[in-house]
């Protein structure tokens, strides 16, 4: 029996790595059906990135909209017009409310460059070199209300060196961003992924296991 690929919508703001992470594991075997790629400013380099690969690429650009509910009320429009199953934050640098977290509960996720729950927010690797932590790394989690608050599915960790810079630990951390976002995505795209009790399984187990004792 043939399973369809998953429909996936990507969200950007910017440079779009990530999606082009996604892009090449999808020309490669990933298993989904990359329908579109949202930007929601215009010109940005992820919409080129888009284009060249064949996906539609749209702007819901929110600074043509009064306030954050009439500019999510077009961009879940132009998200639905996909019908994903899927959609992926990739560099979508817009908080999101209540409601369009609830209206994609469990088949939305984000990457963050933090090793969550710490540094939740902007400015992390600054943050994490100023905290004096050895550790540092990324986190693809579940969307929830909480911003960058959602259960973990998979994280990357890298050493922070001596003499490292903000730009330095964020390539390093970036690398691992482009190797665990088409894994987490693999992960969903093939029915492996579930959460009970704010916890996210893998294959039944907690996928990340020293949270396990956290649930
Ligand atoms: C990444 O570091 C991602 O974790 C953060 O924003 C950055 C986006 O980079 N949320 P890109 O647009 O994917 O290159």
């Amino acid at each position: 029996m043939s399973t369809q690929p998953l429909a996936v919508v990507v969200l950007i703001s910017g440079r779009g790595s990530n999606l082009q992470a996604i892009i090449d594991a999808a020309a490669h075997d990933l298993p989904v059906d990359l329908r579109a790629v949202i930007s929601n400013r215009p010109g940005v380099a992820g919409l080129e990135r888009g284009r060249q690969a064949g996906i539609a690429a749209e702007v819901v650009d929110h600074t043509h909209y009064p306030d954050r509910a009439a500019f999510e009320k077009e961009l879940v429009r132009v998200i639905d017009a996909h019908d994903p199953g899927l959609v992926v934050l990739a560099g979508f640098m817009r908080v999101l409310t209540a409601g369009f977290v609830a209206h994609y509960r469990g088949r939305l996720i984000n990457i963050h460059p933090s090793l969550l729950p710490a540094f939740p927010g902007l400015d992390t690797h600054a943050r994490a070199l100023e905290a004096g932590v050895t550790e540092h790394g990324a986190t693809v989690h579940f969307v929830t209300e909480e911003v960058d608050g959602g259960p973990p599915i998979v994280q990357a960790r890298v050493p922070v060196l001596a003499n490292d810079t903000p730009d330095a630990l964020a390539a390093r951390v970036l690398e691992q961003e482009h190797r665990i976002f088409p894994q987490a995505i693999r992960w969903f795209a093939e029915r492996r992924l579930s959460i009970a009790h704010g916890v996210v399984l893998l294959d039944g187990e907690p996928a990340i296991r020293d949270q396990a004792s956290a649930a």
